[in-house]
């Protein structure tokens, strides 16, 4: 039933139709309801391949990678239904154990489906994931997971094949906490026989709502959202309801916004403890910031003063929070020193942020941004999701018109981005 790269309305998300167009904005006011996270629910509805049976995932994103993973679920044999913020899965007693290129190539998130697909049907074959355009992407430690768990790996016309009649527990020491590598090993090692730990495993609230999910499936696993986690394997698992975690990085995304136009706005349903570590860093900046019933509050009066930035994995700065926090120090006072510990090349927005004013150099994996009073509005390129959401709200504090092509980048992890912003007072359109 669903369609590739459709959203619940049917829009097709197929990459670089529409742009938006915005206007200096500011100061912003009222209220953003925070929708669950991207990264959560991919993953999520990768787990439904682990037992036969219908389940039901609420305040699902109405995003286009939602659309994507759902055509890979249908491509492997699943059912995939979507409502209102609500999603019903039904997952057969048999599926085609696939990952084909033309869907991992859209989606590098598909690359999860790998360890699930491996403990349940005792093998599976996973288009290998290109680069993208943050640089090259690895995915040798979710191999060398799979493999201490006893698969048998290879590699053939592009595609990941892992085998294992029976998967057996093992200790998986991570190299670095890779998010999808601690996934993959995650939902391969609750149907093990025996017991796993996972160590330097990934902490982001992500993959512990799939810890969460998971153990209500009847895994055992405790430790998820520490560095240890240890699972005992059993033999089946069942279906479940379960409802997705507030998005910290749509979160975000708006505390940018604000930041960069000033106002009061609340998030409704952001966690603030999730982003306690933003918080602070954008509390330096001259932000206000506090937990509000529900989610979080947080005034801003330009100009933030500037502060440096570093990313590291969960709890540290997060490498997706990067671009917004470059647009905020792009009109900050002050130098700061911003560096990319995590994806090599993610700095490629930087050169649409120039061509808008701003005063950066980028060396390696540093940036040294240099606030300016006022951005000029341009022509720029959005080159991947969270990039295109900072240049859209650098353009609040930008002279005239900033026109960000390719805003179907957007639209992969954001659900209504100009009807959220425009509802607090952002000058925001899109044109396709
Ligand atoms: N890495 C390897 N080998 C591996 C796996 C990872 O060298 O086998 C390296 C990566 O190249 C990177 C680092 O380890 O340098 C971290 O990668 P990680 O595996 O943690 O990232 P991911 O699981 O591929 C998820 C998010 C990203 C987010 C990163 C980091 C999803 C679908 N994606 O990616 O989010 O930036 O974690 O937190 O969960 C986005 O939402 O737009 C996005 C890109």
């Amino acid at each position: 039933m669903m369609r590739p790269g459709t959203g619940r309305d049917g829009r097709e998300h197929t990459g670089g139709v529409s742009s938006l167009i915005v206007r200096p904005s500011g100061p912003l006011q009222g209220a953003i309801p925070i929708g669950g996270a991207k990264n959560s629910v991919l993953k999520l509805m990768a787990a439904t391949v682990l037992a036969e049976g219908d389940y039901v995932l609420r305040n699902v994103p109405d995003i286009a990678d939602v659309g994507w993973m759902g055509e890979l679920l249908e491509h492997m044999g699943l059912t995939v239904e979507r409502g209102d913020h609500e999603m019903a899965i039904h997952s057969p007693a048999d599926v085609t154990p696939e990952a084909p290129y033309e869907l991992v190539e859209k989606m590098r998130a598909s690359i999860v489906v790998l360890g699930p697909l491996l403990a349940r049907f005792g093998e599976a074959r996973v288009a290998l994931p290109g680069g993208d355009d943050f640089g090259s992407r690895p995915i040798d430690m979710h191999l060398k997971a799979l493999e201490a768990l006893g698969a048998e790996v290879g590699m053939e016309h592009g595609y990941v094949t892992a085998r294992a009649a029976q998967l057996t527990g093992a200790r998986i020491l991570l190299e670095f906490p890779s998010v999808g590598a601690t996934e993959n090993a995650l939902m391969a090692a609750v149907l093990a026989k025996g017991t796993t730990v996972i160590d330097n495993a990934a902490r982001e609230p992500e993959l512990a709502d799939l810890a969460t999910l998971l153990n209500r499936m009847g895994a055992q696993i405790r430790g998820a959202g520490s560095s240890t986690i240890t699972v005992e394997g059993v033999e089946s698992l069942h279906p479940v309801e379960h409802t997705v975690v507030a998005d910290r990085i749509e979160a975000a995304t708006y505390l940018a916004a604000v930041g960069i136009a000033g106002g009061e706005v609340t998030l409704q349903g952001a966690v603030p403890d999730h982003m306690t570590m933003l918080v602070q860093k954008v509390g330096e900046m001259g932000m206000r910031c506090s937990p509000d019933g529900g989610g979080l509050w947080a005034l801003a009066r330009p100009p933030l003063r500037s502060v440096d930035v570093s990313t590291l994995p969960y709890p540290g700065l997060a490498t997706d929070y990067k671009p917004l926090l470059v647009a905020m120090l792009a009109v900050a006072d002050g130098v700061g020193i911003v560096t990319e510990n995590l994806f090599a090349g993610r700095f490629r927005y930087v050169d649409e942020l120039v061509r808008m004013g701003a005063d950066i150099r980028t060396e390696s994996h540093h940036a040294v941004v240099r606030g300016v009073p006022r951005l000029s509005g341009a022509p720029v390129r959005a080159p991947d999701i969270r990039a295109g959401a900072a240049l859209a709200i650098a353009g609040l504090a930008a002279e005239g018109e900033t026109v960000v092509a390719d805003a179907d980048h957007i639209d992969r992890g954001y659900e209504d981005f100009v009807g959220k912003l425009t509802a607090v007072g952002a000058d925001v359109e899109r044109i396709d």
